[in-house]
C-alpha cells in the first residue's frame, strides 16, 4: 500500500483543522481552538487502489521553522488554505507556496502537488476573494484550486483525491 504524507498549510483560524476533521472523523468543530500541530492517518481509496495518508495539520501562527522545512522536505503533497472571507489569508498562502517551492527540487522533480484551497465557501455574505482570484492564483502555479466547506463537507474530501492523483502523476 502506498503511504503518502500531506501537509496542511495557511493562515490562523482558516480552518486546517477543520476540513482535515471533516475529511478524516466527519465531523465540524464551532469551536476555535488553535492547532501547535497534529497527524492524523486516514486510508483512502482512489481509482481502485488503497493508500494510507499521514495528514499533518499545522499552527497557522507559528512562523517558518527548521521543524516546517522538514515538513515540507517529507511531505509528497501540499493543501494551501486560505478563507474567502479574508483577504489577508489569501495574501499569505503566498509565502508558503514559496517555502515548498524553495525546499522542492523543482527543476529536478517538478511542480510538487499541490491545491489551493479557498475555505468557509458557504460564508458568501462576507465573501471578500473572488472566485477567480483564487482561480488566476492557481493557474499562475499550475496547481488545482478548490473552494471548500468543512462546515458543509463542499468539496472536502475532492482536496484529497485531487492530491492523492496529483502525487501519483508526480
Ligand atoms: P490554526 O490551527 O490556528 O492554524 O487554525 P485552523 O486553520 O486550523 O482553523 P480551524 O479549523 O480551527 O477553524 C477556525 C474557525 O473557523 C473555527 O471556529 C471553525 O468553526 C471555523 N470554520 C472552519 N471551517 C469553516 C467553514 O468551512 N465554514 C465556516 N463557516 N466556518 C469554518
Ligand atoms: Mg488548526
Amino acid at each position: 500500500m502506498s503511504e503518502y504524507i500531506i501537509c496542511v498549510f495557511g493562515s490562523g483560524g482558516v480552518g486546517k483543522s477543520c476540513l482535515t476533521m471533516q475529511f478524516v472523523q466527519g465531523v465540524f468543530l464551532e469551536k476555535y481552538d488553535p492547532t501547535i500541530e497534529d497527524v492524523y492517518k486516514k486510508t483512502l481509496e482512489c481509482d481502485g487502489k488503497q493508500y494510507d495518508l499521514e495528514i499533518l495539520d499545522t499552527a497557522g501562527s507559528e512562523e517558518f521553522s527548521s521543524m516546517r522545512d522538514l515538513y515540507v522536505s517529507n511531505g509528497h503533497g501540499f493543501v494551501l488554505v486560505y478563507s474567502i472571507t479574508s483577504q489577508a489569508t489569501f495574501n499569505e498562502v503566498e509565502r508558503y507556496y514559496e517555502r515548498i517551492i524553495s525546499i522542492k527540487d523543482v527543476d529536478k522533480d517538478g511542480q510538487p502537488p499541490i491545491v489551493l484551497v479557498g475555505n468557509k465557501c458557504d460564508s458568501e455574505k462576507d465573501r471578500i476573494v473572488s472566485r477567480e482570484t483564487g482561480q488566476n492564483l492557481a493557474r499562475k502555479w499550475k496547481c488545482s484550486f478548490l473552494e471548500t466547506s468543512a462546515k458543509t463537507k463542499l468539496n472536502v474530501a475532492e482536496v484529497f483525491y485531487d492530491l492523492v492523483r496529483q502525487i501519483n502523476r508526480s
